[in-house]
């Protein structure tokens, strides 16, 4: 794997302005669910970073679980639609209060998915809450209650969003030069 300096475009959101962004959405969320207790379901793999910060930002009781989902034809850098839990919650979301935690929504597919088989379930309630949202690229109408950054049609790495699942650590958000990042040199 290269160093991200070789195809980084340009860093569109730092680490200050993340954790800004993040704090001012804990505070929210502790608001709206002030008096109940959460189910904090983030989804694998981009999900991870931000829950980790944005739970560390709430002060209502809240447990988390975990799912995980594929999209067939994976490498592929959009969504075909047709998705796949590959992990499912190892807990019953019945008459509990469920956020789900997503990293991106990009054409809806995914989460049109996940939220579909989670109301089969009877929550009390079922919210999103996304970092970024690239709004110009929705296929599907997906409810979003919290949202990060609305961004650009462009592919963006870092903060849990990975190229080819490397580079999920870096700590803001970054375009990729995409002929930079497949030159083979
Ligand atoms: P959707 O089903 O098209 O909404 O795609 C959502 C999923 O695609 C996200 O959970 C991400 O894993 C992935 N994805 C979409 N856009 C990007 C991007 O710009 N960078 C990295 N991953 C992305
Ligand atoms: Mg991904």
């Amino acid at each position: 794997m290269k160093p991200y300096q070789d195809f980084l475009d340009e860093i569109i959101i730092t680490e200050e302005q993340l954790q800004k962004r993040i704090r001012e959405l804990g505070a929210e969320i502790s608001k709206d669910y002030a008096g109940k207790e959460l189910l904090v379901v983030c989804i694998l793999r981009g999900g991870v970073m931000f829950l980790t910060d944005l739970i560390r930002q709430i002060n209502v009781p809240l447990a988390i679980e975990f799912m995980a989902v594929a999209s067939y034809g994976s490498g592929a850098r959009a969504s075909s639609g047709d998705v796949r839990i590959t992990l499912d919650l190892n807990t019953s979301i019945k008459d509990r209060h469920v956020l789900i935690v997503e990293d991106i929504i990009d054409s809806g597919h995914t989460l049109a998915a996940v939220i579909e088989l989670l109301q089969t379930r009877d929550p009390a309630s079922l919210y999103v809450c996304t970092l970024l949202d690239k709004v110009s690229r929705r296929e599907v109408e997906v409810p979003v209650r919290y949202r990060g950054f609305a961004i650009e049609d462009k592919f963006v790495f870092g903060y849990g969003l990975d190229m080819d699942d490397y580079y999920r650590n870096l700590p803001f958000i970054g375009t990729v030069n995409l002929k930079k990042y497949e030159d083979p040199t």
